[in-house]
């Protein structure tokens, strides 16, 4: 399997493939790749990786620049995506590890909402100060590579369509 940054000719493998995953996924909007073509448009995409194995995309990862409070510099990972057939074979823990990798060198952190269950396992954990709008707390993760503790709320990219005030 190969991790790599996303090339033109993937978009459509992209949008299936998270299309895909996120019926797996209870809290889905169901608009997740629409929340990906639109931070692509924007040049948003601070990194947009593909698993690819046998010439074919089975795991997609996206990262975005987000503001912590009055912090900037976070890397907002999601969403994340493994095609459903291609679950617990370690393709969602490579995409995320690789991104770690790469958000060392620029970020001082990353940030996501996910479940802490899974995503515990790489680090990220829930901090006291920080949160997203009526998100549960505890799902409201991050990973620090500095000093800086986060604090405040994740202000994502209108991509997502998210109401907040920061
Ligand atoms: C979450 C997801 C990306 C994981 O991808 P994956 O390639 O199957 O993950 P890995 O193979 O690296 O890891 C699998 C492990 O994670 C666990 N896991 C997966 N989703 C989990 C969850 N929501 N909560 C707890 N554990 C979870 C599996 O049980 C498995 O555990 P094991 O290692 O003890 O056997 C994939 O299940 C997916 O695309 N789901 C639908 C979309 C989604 O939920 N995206 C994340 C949104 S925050």
């Amino acid at each position: 399997m190969l991790i790599r940054n996303e090339t033109v000719d993937d978009i459509p493998e992209i949008r299936a493939v998270v299309t895909e995953a996120m019926t797996m996924l209870a809290q889905s909007t169901g608009t997740e790749a629409q929340i990906i073509d639109r931070l692509r448009e924007d040049k948003a995409l601070a990194l947009s990786l593909v698993a690819e194995d046998d010439g074919k995309v089975v795991g997609y990862l996206a990262v975005s620049q987000a503001l912590v409070g009055a912090q900037d510099s976070w890397g907002l990972i999601g969403p994340l995506a493994v095609l459903p057939s291609r679950h617990g074979q370690g393709i969602g823990s490579t995409l995320i590890a690789e991104t770690i990798r790469r958000l060392r060198m620029t970020f001082q952190g990353a940030v996501l909402v996910g479940d802490p269950r899974y995503y515990g396992r790489f680090g990220f954990r829930a901090y006291p100060e920080l949160g997203v709008g009526a998100i549960p707390p505890e799902f409201v993760q991050a990973l620090t590579f500095g000093v800086a503790e986060p604090r405040g709320e994740v202000i994502h990219h209108p991509a997502f369509g998210l109401k907040q005030h920061g």
